[in-house]
């Protein structure tokens, strides 16, 4: 095991080594744009970490692990334009950068080219690989497809939001950690126990970048504090501050969620007053930590050294209290 600035470096340079600058230039270098745009890489790294734990060697997931980060960044890439976002890691999303159209095909190409590095492996890898990222990718598409019905919907239940975010971003989580497991050939058991590890982890991950989204600050979250707020996602903090808040403070919070201001920092923290008062912020910080918890129960089901168990462990421990 290495440790993860180690991962990352060694996931950065293999990047560099396989994004070349390439024709036309207003496809490509959008795309450079986004994946230099630095990033915490966890995916990437998560699928590294796997390979070494399962016993293989981390190098024959580099692959595995870039096209895991380039579909990130394809989704980042079109999320941020159906969210409407401003600002990505701290920079110009592609598509206030350039516009709507570079970023809509900038972003296929990267889902072809993540899809494409799969055939680097032999054919024995490549159909678990492949039929792992195909699944998954249909299943983020549905994950965001709810997410954005729910903008429009005040019946959103806390069972819905749960299945949206694991559909949007646990099931990458899980499908990282389950290809390094492939790629070492690893049980059928393994894979599905770190799959689950990676998907319960990866939900905790979702409420806590929605934590962020009203409570982070912006220089460091990289992202524009109340996005969430602006664009009416339904999120924990939302729904749960709708079951405690008293009923007068419920129905101004609905009320909000119908308006669009012009000026929105209105809306923003009075939206955020009430997640606190509500005892909603708090209740979402349980929630983090419950999920966490939970993943970390499926580690201990995993025939794999109490080394690798401590260092997945202390790797969840640290997203869990991130503030970027
Ligand atoms: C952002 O993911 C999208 C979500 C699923 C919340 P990350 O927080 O991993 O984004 P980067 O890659 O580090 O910027
Ligand atoms: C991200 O959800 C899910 C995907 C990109 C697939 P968010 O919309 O919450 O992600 P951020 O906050 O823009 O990074
Ligand atoms: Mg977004
Ligand atoms: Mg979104
Ligand atoms: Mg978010």
């Amino acid at each position: 095991m290495l440790n993860i600035e180690t991962y990352k470096s060694t996931f950065l340079r293999h990047m560099e080594q396989s994004v070349l600058k390439k024709e036309p230039r207003n496809l490509y270098e959008p795309i450079e744009y986004i994946l230099n745009l630095g990033g915490k890489r966890l995916r990437p790294i998560l699928v590294l970490i796997s390979a070494d734990i399962f016993g293989g060697h981390h190098n024959n997931a580099l692959d595995a692990a870039l096209a895991i980060e380039i579909f990130h960044n394809f989704s980042l890439v079109h999320d941020d334009i159906m969210d409407d976002a401003p600002i990505r890691r701290g920079q110009e999303t592609v598509h206030e950068k350039w516009d709507l159209n570079t970023g809509i095909l900038s972003g296929d190409a990267m889902l072809i080219n993540a899809y494409q590095l799969f055939e680097n492996y032999p054919s024995e890898l490549f159909k678990p690989l492949a039929s792992l990222f195909t699944k998954t990718a249909i299943e983020v598409c549905e994950g965001q497809q709810y997410d954005v019905d729910f903008e429009e919907r005040d019946d959103v239940k806390i069972d819905e939001y749960l299945k949206m975010i694991e559909y949007k971003t646990a099931v990458l989580v899980g499908a990282a950690l389950k290809m390094g497991a492939i790629v070492s050939k690893a049980s059928q058991t393994a894979q599905d126990e770190i799959y689950e590890f990676g998907r319960l982890l990866g939900i905790a991950f979702q409420i806590q970048d929605d934590y962020l989204d009203a409570f982070g600050n912006e220089a460091v979250f990289g992202k524009q504090i109340g996005g969430d707020i602006i664009e009416n996602k339904k999120t924990y903090l939302y729904l749960k501050a709708l079951e405690l808040a008293d009923k007068n403070s419920a129905d101004q919070l609905k009320h909000l969620y119908t308006i669009s201001p012009n000026q929105p920092q209105n809306k923003i923290e009075t939206a955020k007053q009430i997640f606190l008062d509500s005892g909603a912020a708090d209740a979402t910080k349980a929630k983090i930590s419950d999920f966490t918890n939970e993943a970390f129960k499926h580690l201990e089901k995993l025939e794999i050294s109490e080394e690798s168990k401590s260092f997945l462990k202390n790797f969840g421990t640290n997203l869990m209290n991130r503030s970027m």
